[in-house]
């Protein structure tokens, strides 16, 4: 296909330009909405240009940085480009660029973490500021002028509703066959004029197929020819496959007990290779006739579709392997009717999450004996990406479920500590917690019994004794016997990792 064919539309033909002259457009000091979720549609050549341009003016002694929001974390074109030129000011809502994140740690970067379905209402609320520009990648511009969204969906529509601007990167990588497979949904308001979102089951279409853009906003458009950023996932190791065990054992067990449907309900699967695995690991299970309800379509998503355990996923991207992206593009007439990508403030509705029941399984970096639980910040201070959608899908889940290996940098890290150096996800977010050592179910226990269950199941035999150690002269010292602590020393594990590089004694 040429590149003409996917601009339809023969009015806006004529703002065609080269990356270089839409870079151009971008003033110093703006904010600028950019497509973009787990690396899947985010413009590529507009931000890799408009990098250069600020490399130039600091080589000339001019400042220059704008203000990023995206949907989530988008690729080394957009977030790697821009930090390394330290052309960033302010990013918001999700990163996991390494570039990025050194810099927002070495604090040469303003950083905003969010709840993503918060992103979309808290630009329309006016909360954020103004939104200068958007730069968006569709994979068509339909004659009638509306835009084919591409790999994802995140906060475009937000974004060119709300920018003075728009410029749009045409990707003739992104299958054309798209079309069809998204959801927008345009009934969204600012209180006091909400309704309820008229969503009942995942596979509810709700919206239409293409995005709407005024066309007097657009100022450039910029064809393109560039793979997304899609990361082969690792095959699942030990950790992963005892993690997945136990927590396909813990749905055998709901379902027996007849608080879960045999097809359990919507599954909403975080980001990473341990979620991945989980997935993998649902294709042998006794589950049929599965849905997702979930922000991102990974690799495991799709093997559950192929096999027949899946009936359909709604997500508002792709999160995919190479060779699983490929997959795709050669059988999209097969997982066309089976995806739905929708915006991320309803692939991650906390209305929509609550009324769905999803499960919700998403990682952690760290939790404590209590269930509180660390996703986003080392030793309290580093960030890692930052808290996702995994707010809110915990919070608003029928099961909220976190797993983790129970140790990180061999062993010399325990993931389950006296109390967390960072809190995302409060103790009564927290229902499950899975390592390789196996399963706690928090439900229904109290701070103290939650305590014995979490040190029993979940630590490494490594750290257990000292948890226990710890744990038994709280009971006898604390302040309160609540959820019993030792104040001078609960953040003592962290202290001695920054101090020996290791929480071991
Ligand atoms: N202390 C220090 N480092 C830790 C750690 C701890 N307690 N736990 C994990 N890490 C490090 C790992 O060593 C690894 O570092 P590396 O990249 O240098 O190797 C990194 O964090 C990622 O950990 P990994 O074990 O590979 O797990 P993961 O890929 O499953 O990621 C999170 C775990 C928590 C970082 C990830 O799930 C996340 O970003 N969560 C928040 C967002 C979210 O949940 N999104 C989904 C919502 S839909």
């Amino acid at each position: 296909m040429n590149g003409i064919s996917r601009i339809a539309c023969a009015r806006l033909r004529h703002k065609l330009m080269s990356a270089q002259d839409a870079a151009g457009l971008i003033p110093s000091g703006v904010t600028v909405g950019m497509s973009g979720f787990t690396g899947s549609g985010y413009p590529k050549a507009v931000p890799m240009a408009l990098a250069s341009r600020i490399e130039e003016a600091h080589a000339a002694g001019t400042p220059f940085n704008v203000r990023v929001w995206t949907g989530a974390s988008t690729g080394p074109e957009l977030d790697g480009a821009l930090a390394k030129a330290d052309g960033i000011e302010l990013r918001l809502p999700y990163n996991s660029d390494p570039i990025a994140r050194e810099k927002i740690n070495r604090g040469e970067m303003e950083y905003l973490d969010m709840h993503l379905s918060q992103v979309a209402p808290m630009a329309w609320e006016g909360f954020l500021g103004k939104l200068d520009m958007a730069v968006i990648e569709v994979s068509g511009i339909r004659a009638d002028g509306t835009l084919i969204p591409s790999s994802s969906v995140g906060n475009n529509k937000t974004w060119l509703d709300c920018a003075d601007k728009v410029i749009l990167e045409v990707n003739r990588w992104q299958n054309a066959a798209l079309e069809g497979m998204h959801d927008i949904y345009y009934g969204t308001a600012l209180p006091p004029h909400r309704v309820p979102i008229p969503l009942v089951r995942p596979d509810d279409r709700i919206g239409e197929p293409v995005l709407r853009c005024d066309p007097e906003k657009i100022v450039a458009i910029v064809e393109t020819d560039s793979p997304d950023r899609n990361l082969p996932f690792a095959p699942p190791d030990a950790n992963a496959q005892a993690i997945a065990g136990h927590l396909l054992e813990f749905f055998r067990h709901e379902v027996a007990k007849g608080r879960l449907p045999q097809s359990l309900l919507p599954i909403q699967s975080g980001v990473g290779n341990i979620a991945n695995a989980v997935l993998s690991g649902l294709i042998d299970s006794p589950f049929d006739d599965m849905t997702a309800y979930t922000e991102v379509v990974q690799d495991g998503m799709i093997d559950l579709l192929e096999a027949g355990k899946l009936r359909m996923a709604s997500a508002t991207a792709f999160s995919l392997s190479p060779d699983k992206a490929a997959h795709i593009n050669e059988n999209m007439a097969f997982f066309r009717d089976r995806l739905i990508l929708r915006p991320q403030e309803i692939s991650n509705h906390p209305e929509l999450v609550r009324r769905l029941g999803c499960i919700a399984m998403n990682g952690l970096i760290e939790a404590d004996i209590y269930g509180n639980v660390n996703s986003t910040h080392i030793m309290g201070s580093r960030i890692q990406n930052g808290i996702g959608g995994s707010g809110d899908f915990a919070r608003n889940g029928y099961i909220s479920i976190f797993m983790t290996p129970s140790t990180a940098k061999q062993g010399k890290i325990s993931a389950i500590v006296p109390q967390v150096s960072h809190v995302d996800h409060i103790t009564q977010d927290v229902q499950v917690i899975v390592t390789e050592q196996g399963l706690a179910d928090l439900r229904g226990l109290s701070p103290k019994k939650r305590a014995d269950v979490i040190i029993a199941n979940c630590a490494h035999p490594d750290y257990r004794d000292a948890l226990e150690d710890y744990y038994n002269r709280a009971k006898i010292h604390s302040y309160g016997q609540q959820s019993p602590s030792l104040l001078g020393e609960a953040l003592s594990w962290h202290q001695r990792f920054v101090e020996t590089g290791t929480m071991r004694t």
